[in-house]
């Protein structure tokens, strides 16, 4: 499919509500750029890990600041044509969304410095337009100018149903109520810090996709897409 003109489509909203899969699918859909802005978060976490910035379970806010101009992150297509994150030409896609990065990047989103490093690095990646971000301050802050911002969410219980029955089927013993209580704490923590936090742009769409499938949410785009001329 091909838009009238060159696009920035930001994807931004709750966590575990299929942003990412669904930005990926936008991303093919029109040959444009897919990034996943969470994964820089989650690569200058596995630098402070790595670096030995991580005391008692909580960074070493001073010098990982100090260390930013040594965080190198680009992406790169694997031969399934996914992207994969690099933290200095290192390929660290695997540890990145193993537990011990995801316990510590909230604590690295929070800190001005890293998202201003971060923010820059993702605007130099839209500046040809053609991309598709996901995350949660790409329509408010990393492209305030973006022609279509996706606000994406859905009701806890159903996004917690949805990781529960994941984590199931790989064989993880895990219970509901603790699932339900991580992605409350998540939206909390996303929602209400002090830099970025998560809000919905004023000229933002939102897809709430409790009672709907992936493949109901392609024709709902195609919908904006037809409402707002980019598409005939
Ligand atoms: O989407 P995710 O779970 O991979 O994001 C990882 C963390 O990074 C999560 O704590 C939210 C944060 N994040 C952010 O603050 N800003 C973004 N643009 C993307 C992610």
């Amino acid at each position: 499919m091909k838009l009238n003109n060159q696009i920035i489509i930001a994807v931004d909203g709750h966590s575990s509500c299929g942003k990412s899969t669904f930005a990926k699918q936008i991303a093919q859909k029109l040959n444009y750029i897919y990034i996943d802005s969470g994964a820089m978060y989650r690569a200058v976490a596995y630098y402070a890990i790595k670096n030995n910035l991580v005391q008692e379970k909580h960074i070493l806010v001073e010098e990982l600041i100090k260390q930013l101009p040594d965080i190198h992150i680009r992406f790169q297509r694997n031969p399934d044509g996914d992207l994969e994150t690099l933290l200095n030409n290192e390929n660290i896609e695997e540890h990145i969304r193993g537990v011990a990065v995801s316990e510590l990047v909230s604590e690295v989103s929070k800190i001005k410095e890293v998202r201003a490093y971060l923010v820059k690095l993702q605007q130099e990646m839209g500046q040809h337009k053609g991309i598709v971000m996901d995350g949660r301050d790409i329509g408010t802050v990393v492209f305030p100018e973006a022609e279509i911002k996706l606000f994406m969410t859905a009701q806890p219980e159903v996004r917690a149903k949805r990781r529960y029955d994941e984590l199931i089927a790989k064989g993880i013993d895990v219970s509901f109520e603790s699932i339900l209580k991580n992605v409350l704490e998540r939206d909390y923590n996303d929602s209400n810090r002090k830099e970025s936090p998560l809000i919905q742009a004023e000229d933002a769409v939102v897809l709430d996709n409790s009672n709907m499938t992936i493949e109901d949410q392609m024709p709902w785009l195609l919908d904006v897409f037809k409402n707002k001329n980019l598409i005939d």
